[in-house]
């Protein structure tokens, strides 16, 4: 199973949860061009090509963008690392980018890029993860704490731009009007087993260093894991995203 894959069958359903949300602020309007930045495996494109939207799909991993490709014939796909894009000014109707923003190093540059490609008063929405209240990932982030393997967490290139004051402010210095951030929260039910493997298998800045590990290693994590995890078998793991929009 390649990484794509992995992150489709268990993370692509945490973050599918926002696409509606995105999509009511950004597909309103009849077959709006649409460009989704970090489209992953597909999520939102997917659903805003059901809603008759002309699709432009843009990812920085060409492992995503195969699979996005293949799924969807109908939809553009470019591969593009923000916070540069290789298209025209005033290119699109509208913008969405489910939980990439806190992927990308450098905010201020990536939002003005996304300005650029913006129509006048087309949409911007983009999600990130509250991370305080991501307890369906930091639980590994526990877990690999506790196990006290020698490991230094990867820098987080968003942190300090990821609340509501300082990303509304960040919108309005690239341009954007109207800019408001809403809070989305919810439960992620899912069999704890699964999500460990497939969170495992995905791996991704924060968590490869776990299938890198000797097997003894990662049967520690595991321990951790599981006692980590068992008080959110039943309702889900708690989680909370951030939702902001903006007009150009
Ligand atoms: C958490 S995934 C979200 C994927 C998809 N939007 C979804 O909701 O499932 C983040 C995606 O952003 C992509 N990505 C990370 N940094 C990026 C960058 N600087 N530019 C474009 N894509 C990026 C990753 O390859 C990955 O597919």
């Amino acid at each position: 199973m390649t990484n794509a894959e992995a992150y489709d069958r268990g993370f692509a359903h945490l973050s599918s949860h926002t696409v509606a949300p995105l999509l009511a602020l950004t597909c309103a309007g009849r077959a709006p061009r649409l460009l989704d930045v970090g489209c992953g495996t597909g999520v939102v494109t997917s659903a805003a090509l059901a809603l008759g939207a002309e699709v432009t799909a843009v990812d920085a991993d060409p492992g995503m963008l195969e699979l996005t490709a293949r799924r969807h014939p109908y939809a553009t796909i470019r591969r593009a690392t923000l916070p540069v894009l290789p298209f025209e000014d005033e290119q699109f109707d509208a913008v969405t980018g489910n939980f990439v923003i806190n992927h990308v190093a450098g905010t201020a540059e990536a939002l003005k890029e996304l300005h650029r490609v913006l129509r006048p008063t087309g949409i911007l929405a983009l999600t990130w993860w509250k991370a305080d209240e991501m307890t369906a990932t930091n639980v590994f982030a526990d877990a690999i704490a506790a196990s006290r393997i020698p490991y230094e967490p990867p820098d987080r290139p968003f942190t300090g731009n990821d609340t509501p004051p300082r990303f509304t402010a960040l919108l309005a210095q690239a341009g954007f009007q109207a800019a408001a951030v809403d809070t989305v929260r919810w439960r992620h039910q899912v069999d704890l087993a699964s999500w460990w493997t497939d969170v495992v298998q995905a791996g991704g800045p924060r968590f490869d260093v776990i299938a890198r590990q000797p097997p003894e290693t990662v049967e520690c994590i595991r321990g951790h894991y599981d006692r980590l995890a068992a008080p959110y078998a039943r309702e889900g793991f708690p989680v909370c995203a951030y939702l902001a929009h903006a007009t150009r």
